[in-house]
């Protein structure tokens, strides 16, 4: 057996699998040979993904939808696992959407859905889910951050703070569970072509800034027990190193202007 699935198997769970990274993730953990339980609420989607997967792989492909706003969500999706006796040797804790614009004339009700799903949701899956990986003494958990987690972000206000959440969630957690043979890591994309940018009204970046949701799923497994966390893309590298070189105040004026909305934000 591969040892990466007997590290992390038998099963995966993976949240957002309807679309993006998620789905990637899906495809790349049912090549392994692992056994997947898809999270999202676009029912449709994620039987399209488990015929395609379990034609191709021959892996046991659950799906429940749910949508992970919800009060007690983590909780159905802990009893469904265990109803359906999959052990859960790895957590992608990976829906999320963004938002564009000036914070105070963004939707409240989506904003506060957003720290839902970005800090309570993913917090939540992983506090049931880690008492079981520490009982096997393995495991691994991956974050969806954001390159935006290490720079301010104007205009992306919210959304760049959960993603500075699942940050510092996963580097602490990645120290908290090494002695339990457990591995967190926090995955940081760039822009990522998929639907996410459709869903925040943004503008995409220039193509040879784009990495395909196929590259950034790759860039977390082969990182995970490596190390606390990832960039996607030699470019996104470069660029937060540089970043983080530029003085503070320098950098959120300069990426206010980037980003302003009707300015210059394809860049
Ligand atoms: N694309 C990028 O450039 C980029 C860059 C950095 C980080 N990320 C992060 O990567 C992760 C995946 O995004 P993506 O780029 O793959 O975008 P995507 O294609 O839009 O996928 C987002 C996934 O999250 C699910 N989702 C959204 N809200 C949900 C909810 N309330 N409950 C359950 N599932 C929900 C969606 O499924 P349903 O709509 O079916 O529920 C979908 O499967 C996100 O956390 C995002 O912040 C993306």
């Amino acid at each position: 057996m591969d040892s990466f699935l007997q590290k992390y198997g038998p099963a995966a769970l993976i949240t957002g699998a309807s679309s993006g990274i998620g789905k990637s993730f899906a495809d790349l953990l049912a090549g392994r040979g692992f056994d997947l339980l898809l999270v999202a609420r676009r029912e449709e989607r994620l039987q399209a993904v488990r015929s395609d997967l379990q034609s191709r792989f021959g892996v046991q492909v659950h799906i429940l939808v749910q949508d992970l706003t919800e009060p007690g969500a983590a909780g159905r999706i802990y009893d469904f696992a265990a109803e359906n006796n999959l052990q859960i040797g790895l957590l992608i804790n990976n829906a999320g959407y963004g938002s564009y614009g000036e914070f105070d004339r963004l939707n409240l009700d989506s904003e506060l859905k957003m720290i839902d799903l970005a800090c309570r949701a993913m917090a939540e899956l992983a506090h049931r889910f880690i008492p079981d990986m520490k009982r096997r003494g393995r495991g691994g958990v991956i974050f969806l951050s954001s390159v935006v987690s290490r720079i301010a972000t104007p205009y992306m206000a919210n959304y760049s703070a959960g993603k500075a959440y699942e940050f510092a969630l996963a580097n602490a957690l990645h120290g908290e569970l090494k002695p339990y043979g457990i591995d967190v890591l926090a995955l940081l994309p760039g822009t990522t072509d998929t639907e996410f940018f459709d869903i925040a009204q943004m503008k995409r970046n220039a193509s040879f800034l784009k990495r395909t949701p196929r590259q950034a799923a790759q860039t977390a497994l082969r990182a995970i027990g490596k190390r606390s966390y990832v960039i996607d893309g030699v470019v996104y590298k470069l660029f937060i190193f540089i970043a983080r070189l530029i003085p503070t105040r320098l950098m959120i004026r300069l990426a206010g202007f980037v980003l302003r909305p009707g300015g210059n934000e394809e860049l």
